[in-house]
């Protein structure tokens, strides 16, 4: 160990001259988590659905990284008060993901709070109505308004935080899509497709946002606990017995390693490396968080099983 110390700090006087240093700032500046902490240092960032769940600890785990937030909601009491809990450099303002001029005004507030945006986070959904799973009576009313805020979005995330990112040739975009989009939940068939879609959207714009320098990537996460999911599960009580009683069952018991309700920290901290440097290479990749869950699903419904 001492050895290693004497070199860093042969190192150190040639990098930084005479200048002696201690020991101790040896050790702190190599080996201190304090950089760690602020993966984010200098960013600023757009999430959508910031209010709650996923988007609200995103926007936690965002700040605590060094960046400066807007969060974006419909529910505004909500979003202020968490904004407010996040401090000064949290700011709230209303979004409705579905209208494509309010994601417009949500990136040019950042840019005219702090000049710059650099990751866009388009995270807000919903389940949508249920049932959902009736191949003979499609409400595609319903399917409509699924896809206005959980799929057309994402599109509208990439095209105007794209205007605001390529004349510095830096930013992404991260778009939550979900387990059920990389396999579907057929009682859930409608939030599945929208969730599918946000996946093509991410594959499909990767190269178009790459010629200006920028990237996006989708998250899908599985099983979280969030007031969505806690909601869902009465709900889905109704049509599928089922898959309502094994989240019921994830939730109140707590489950195997292979089958979890994840936090909605989890998800954060997927969506923090994703903006960071550290992925300055990885786009058009959807990150799916769900302790391997829909890999099982897959082997459970295997035939060969
Ligand atoms: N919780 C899960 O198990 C789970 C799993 C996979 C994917 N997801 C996805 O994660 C994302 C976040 O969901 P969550 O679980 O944190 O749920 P949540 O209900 O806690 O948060 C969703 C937020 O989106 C907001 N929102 C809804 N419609 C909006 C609109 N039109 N415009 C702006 N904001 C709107 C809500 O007000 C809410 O604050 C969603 O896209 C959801 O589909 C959740």
């Amino acid at each position: 160990m001492f050895r290693v110390t004497q070199l860093l700090r042969e190192t150190t006087k040639r990098v930084i001259g005479t200048k002696t240093t201690s020991r101790a700032d040896l050790t702190l500046s190599c080996f201190s988590t304090v950089s760690n902490l602020q993966r984010l240092a200098g960013k600023v960032a757009v999430i959508t659905g910031a209010a709650s769940g996923i988007g609200k600890a995103t926007a936690a785990e965002f700040i605590k990284n060094g960046a400066k937030v807007i969060l974006a909601d419909i529910q505004d009491d909500l979003g202020r008060s968490v904004a407010s809990e996040l401090g000064p450099d949290a700011a709230y303002t209303r979004c409705d993901v579905a209208d494509e001029a309010q994601v417009a005004a949500a990136v040019d507030l950042a840019v005219r709070l702090h000049g710059r945006l650099d990751v866009f986070h388009s995270n807000a959904g919903i389940p949508g109505r249920i049932p959902q799973d009736d191949a003979l009576s499609v409400d595609l009313a319903g399917f409509d308004r699924v896809m206005a805020v959980n799929a057309r979005p994402a599109l509208a995330a990439i095209k105007h935080a794209a205007r605001a990112m390529a004349p510095r040739r830096t930013g992404c975009v991260i778009c939550t899509a979900s387990g059920g989009g990389v396999v579907p939940m057929p009682a859930l068939a409608m939030y599945s497709i929208s969730k599918a879609t946000v996946i093509a959207v991410v594959r499909a714009m990767a190269e178009p946002l790459a010629r200006h320098g920028l990237r996006v990537n989708a998250i899908s996460p599985g099983a979280t606990r969030t007031p969505m999911m806690l909601n869902e599960i009465p709900r889905l009580a109704v049509v599928s017995p089922g898959l309502s009683g094994e989240l019921r069952r994830m939730v109140e018991e707590g489950a195997s390693d292979a089958v979890k309700v994840l936090e909605p920290e989890d998800i954060a901290r997927a969506a923090v490396y994703l903006a960071s440097d550290e992925a300055r290479y990885v786009n058009g990749h959807n990150i799916v968080v769900d302790a391997g869950y829909s890999v099982h699903k897959g082997a459970e419904n295997s035939p060969a099983r």
